[in-house]
């Protein structure tokens, strides 16, 4: 039986350049999609898929990222006073008790590798997940790491979460060279950071879910800087791959691409049209102001 996944950790030393200025003192992982932060709905689907420990690797200016998931006595206390059960369960219930979140500090932006060998002190020698808050995926009830972590269990290797993305949009992130495509699960053979799509061997992507063995930590120690000068998490899989299977999964559910605009005000609009509070008072809204030119958002929910 394969070692159970208990530790996930969440790269947060980013700077979120595409959303300045208002990632200028605020970090991009506190963005909110209605009314709770990217990272917080990482957290929740660490939390879901049965992870203990979060990891937060930050940097100097994601202190706000700590002060989110930590105990606030005052606003508490206030919400107490004022009799509001609702909201102040609402704070309290940010990460569930029998959580702990660790926060260890990336000194350089040496990038996504660098970020993940950071958190190598707490993360040991165990097998462990790292999920990117950017890339946010709603599955309803199923997580993608949950989803990741059971394919983990029968497999005891390291899996990466992929999709399909447009030929043209590879050089956006890690593409996976995989053996013959057969249902969600495919070996890979090789992966490449940001193929130009005349490179690439496919159109699968890897989106910021990954459940990796320790022993990612001894290449992500001996690879030199790869794509943008930076330690590319991809590059120490293309490595570990050389001595250990490593599987392409193929998750269910949708993905969000919150690193850019578009992908940010997608994630508004279809999570608010999931919010029990605000479903049919936004849904009037969006058919008051655009259904009547051709443009009718009902479609967004009957696809
Ligand atoms: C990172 C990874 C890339 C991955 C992407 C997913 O790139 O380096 O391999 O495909 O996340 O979002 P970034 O988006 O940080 O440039």
């Amino acid at each position: 039986m394969s070692q159970a996944i208990k530790k996930a950790v969440f790269p947060v030393a980013g700077l979120g350049t595409r959303f300045l200025p208002a990632t200028k003192a605020n970090p991009k992982e506190m963005l909110p999609i209605v009314d709770k932060p990217l990272i917080q709905y990482a957290a929740e689907e660490a939390v879901h898929a049965g992870i203990k420990d979060l990891i937060f690797v930050t940097s100097s200016s994601k202190r706000a990222i700590e002060d989110h998931f930590d105990k606030n006595y005052e606003l508490e206390a206030e919400l107490e006073k004022k009799g509001k059960h609702e909201l102040l369960q609402i704070v309290q219930e940010v990460v569930p008790s029998d959580v702990t979140c660790v926060y260890v500090r990336q000194p350089e932006a040496l990038g996504l590798g660098h970020a993940v060998l950071c958190a190598q002190p707490v993360v040991g020698d165990e097998p462990f997940a790292v999920i990117l808050a950017d890339d946010l995926i709603n599955c309803g009830g199923n997580s993608v790491l949950g989803q990741m972590i059971s394919v983990f269990s029968d497999r005891a290797t390291s899996i990466l979460g992929v999709e399909e993305v447009p030929p043209e949009d590879t050089d956006k992130y890690g593409i996976v060279d995989p053996e013959e495509i057969n249902g969600r699960i495919t070996l890979v053979r090789n992966i490449v950071e940001k193929p130009a799509p005349a490179d690439a061997r496919s159109n699968l992507a890897v989106v910021g879910r990954y459940v990796l063995t320790p022993a990612i930590f001894e290449h992500l120690i001996a690879i030199p800087r790869g794509a943008g000068g930076e330690i590319q998490l991809t590059d120490a899989i293309a490595r570990l791959l050389q001595d250990e299977k490593v599987l392409a999964y193929r998750f269910e559910g949708k993905r969000y691409d919150c690193g850019n605009k578009l992908g940010y005000l997608q994630a508004t609009v279809e999570y608010a049209l999931e919010h029990p509070d605000l479903r049919d008072a936004f849904l009037e809204y969006l058919e008051t102001e655009f259904g009547s030119n051709g443009k009718n958002p009902l479609r967004i929910i009957n696809d």
